[in-house]
């Protein structure tokens, strides 16, 4: 159900200077009012001025949507961004990340971070006195999973009794989809060769959190785990770091490729997700990606209505 524009503010206002390292940062309740707020910015029924805010994209990773999106979010905010890539930056020559993140607080008003340990954004998070925010790590990408979850609400009216199946590897992306999904009510399959599950720790915490009658699933048979899911998500095989594991998961993961006969497995409503960037005829087919099924560039798109609402609430213009 959405909440008003003065609902969503006020369970946002807890959210007001905090990090975003992890989908289990938000409650419930408050994915579910960053997803009304997007919902609100995307279709015009809000504005919000920031006025000249700051944020600064500290990026180890390549990236195309989410470098773009948080810009163009904050852009939209009446806000800037700037790019402090650590190739030219001190960082790149060893400055220590603790002063690092004390300088740059005193000049930008928030900081998203896109790195390899989930340690290194906790180390940014705790030297500055801005808000930090996951721009993905190997162990997470939740502003992904923000724009994933708005993409099944958009399609189906409502995300109860929705079935999430993730098919590939258990990587950033699958665990961000659990936790989220657990908070969300969403019920996630996943769907991984045996050797490439999710983390253990993060399966456990998906379901201490999970809504009641929400279940958070493994398989090894990727037949098995899109059974009757109504929204069918893949990813690269080799993660940003992996690529010289790219052969030999090519051979482990080759029955899990997302083509036209595992998705006629699923619900005949089924939709196809996929975070991008997709490596077509390995963990999807081109023409599954190409098909009416395909919500992959709404999804893309809803990176940057996502990620306005979450700035919008961090930096507390609600
Ligand atoms: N999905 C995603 O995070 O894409 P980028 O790596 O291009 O940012
Ligand atoms: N799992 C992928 C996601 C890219 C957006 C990676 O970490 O490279």
């Amino acid at each position: 159900m959405e909440i008003s524009p003065h609902g969503v503010a006020a369970v946002l206002s807890s959210i007001k200077g905090g990090d975003f390292l992890s989908s289990a940062d938000l409650t419930a309740d408050q994915t579910n009012a960053i997803l009304d707020l997007a919902t609100q910015l995307k279709n015009g029924d809000r504005r919000i001025d920031l006025g000249n805010r700051v944020l600064g994209l500290i990026f180890t990773k390549a990236s195309t949507r989410t470098r773009v999106s948080f810009q163009v979010a904050m852009a939209r905010l009446g806000g800037q961004t700037v790019d402090l890539n650590p190739q030219v930056t001190q960082l790149g020559r060893g400055e220590p990340l603790e002063d690092t993140a004390r300088v740059l607080s005193r000049f930008c008003d928030v900081l998203a971070v896109r790195t390899f340990a989930q340690k290194e954004l906790e180390q940014y998070a705790k030297w500055a006195s801005i808000p930090v925010v996951n721009a993905l790590t190997d162990l997470e990408h939740p502003c992904q999973a923000l724009a994933d979850f708005l993409t099944i609400q958009e399609t189906f009216g409502s995300l109860s009794g929705q079935t999430l199946a993730y098919i590939g590897d258990g990587n950033n992306v699958a665990h961000s989809l659990m936790i989220c999904g657990a908070l969300l009510g969403v019920n996630v399959k996943i769907g991984t060769p045996n050797g490439f599950e999710p983390l253990p720790d993060v399966v456990e915490h998906a379901r201490a959190i999970a809504k009641p009658n929400t279940s958070i699933e493994l398989s090894n048979d990727p037949k098995e785990a899109v059974k009757e899911a109504t929204a069918i998500y893949t990813d690269v095989w080799a993660s940003m770091g992996q690529e010289e594991e790219q052969a030999q998961r090519e051979k482990a993961f080759k029955n899990f490729c997302l083509d036209k006969e595992l998705l006629c497995c699923a619900s005949s409503e089924a939709i196809v997700l996929h975070c991008l960037p997709a490596h077509r005829g390995e963990e999807i087919s081109s023409e599954v990606m190409e098909s009416s099924k395909s919500r992959i560039f709404d999804q893309a798109e809803n990176r940057l209505h996502v990620q306005q609402a979450l700035l919008a609430a961090l930096l507390g213009g609600l």
